[in-house]
């Protein structure tokens, strides 16, 4: 049996890739890879919390108010960013304004993260797949001073490092450095990360396509006639593609980077500039599909040169293999 690779050993083995590596991002990856298992262990008792153990007035048993779990992960996160001491700042979903940490430890820190701290929050309450997204960015304000929200608002092709948690039939945590992509897989019984999918590379073309087809009257032509193509014999495969949208981004994504797929959410009239957020969903989705062979766009520009504007900006997002997003474009 080969040797079983532990996140630590990889991280590790991996610092030397960067110019003038000083430990600080390795140890960010360490205080994410804590956070996640700490969320993971919270998601595997979701039911029982709130079904069984906390039954009483919303209490648990620490007699602490129950919250959702989405504000649960969201504070898992930041207080493993906070104690981590990596980090002078961060931006989330959960959050309308972005926190800037106000240790002197932290306003040392060279680096910002922006996250969903849990995708697919509809599908929590039926025990269906769901994730966390996270983007790190070096700050562009100086060392020693507060982060600022021009710290949050870099375009995407600033990014460090981007990756996500999967929490699903197993856990399972994707990440690049800009040196491809791997991801690791969750031993719960013994609380490690094990080098599980090394070098993923997404195939060129691909048999799935993740869309919500309730919104289909709302598409346009162009997109109306690729869903068609994909329903039809006319593609390469010979025979229609299978339609697979769990509701997740963050799963639907891991199938179709494993698999070859696209996924594609446009801008519809209930969402005018597109339901997903660039700074914590797309942009760092994105950064794992490049550097994995595959591409994300808007529909018109790729993703990752897109100018942040505001923390929540939604865009229109088609990602996946890179022969399937450009034909979904119409090119
Ligand atoms: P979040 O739960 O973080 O708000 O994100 C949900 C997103 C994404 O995960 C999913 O693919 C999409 O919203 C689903 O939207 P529809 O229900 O409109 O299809
Ligand atoms: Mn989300
Ligand atoms: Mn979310």
């Amino acid at each position: 049996m080969s040797k079983l690779t532990t996140l630590h050993e990889f991280i590790v083995s991996t610092q030397q890739d960067f110019p003038f590596a000083t430990g600080e991002l390795s140890r960010l990856l360490s205080d994410i890879a804590l956070a996640a298992k700490i969320v993971s262990n919270d998601l595997r008792k979701a039911g029982l919390v709130d079904h069984i153990l906390g039954a009483q007035g919303g209490q648990n048993v620490q007699g602490e108010e129950q919250q959702k779990l989405d504000v649960v992960a969201d504070a898992a996160f930041i207080r493993a960013f906070e104690n981590g001491g990596e980090v002078c700042g961060i931006a989330s979903e959960e959050n309308d304004n972005f926190l800037a940490f106000t240790s002197a430890n932290a306003q040392n820190a060279n680096y910002v993260v922006l996250f969903d701290p849990l995708d697919g929050s509809s599908n929590i309450d039926v025990n269906v797949s769901i994730g966390t997204i996270f983007s790190i960015y070096r700050r562009v304000s100086p060392v020693g001073t507060p982060a600022t929200l021009e710290d949050m608002l870099q375009p995407g092709t600033q990014q460090v490092a981007a990756g996500y948690v999967l929490y699903g039939s197993s856990t399972i945590l994707v990440y690049s450095t800009g040196n491809g992509v791997n991801g690791f897989t969750l031993d719960p019984s013994i609380g490690e990360f094990f080098l599980s999918h090394p070098d993923i590379k997404m195939p060129e073309n691909g048999r799935y396509y993740s869309v919500n087809e309730g919104n289909l009257q709302d598409f346009d032509p162009t997109l109306r006639a690729y869903l068609a193509y994909c329903q039809s014999n006319d593609n390469q495969t010979g025979k229609p593609y299978s339609g697979r949208y769990i509701g997740s981004l963050v799963a639907d994504f891991h199938r179709n980077l494993i698999k070859g797929g696209i996924y594609i959410y446009p801008a519809v009239p209930a969402a005018p500039k597109g339901r997903l957020r660039l700074l914590y969903e797309c942009n760092p989705l994105a950064f794992i599909a490049e550097q994995a062979g595959g591409l994300a766009t808007d529909g018109k520009q790729r993703i990752l040169d897109i100018p942040p504007t505001e923390l929540h900006q939604r865009v229109g997002f088609y990602i996946g293999a890179k022969l399937m997003v450009e034909k979904a474009m119409g090119l």
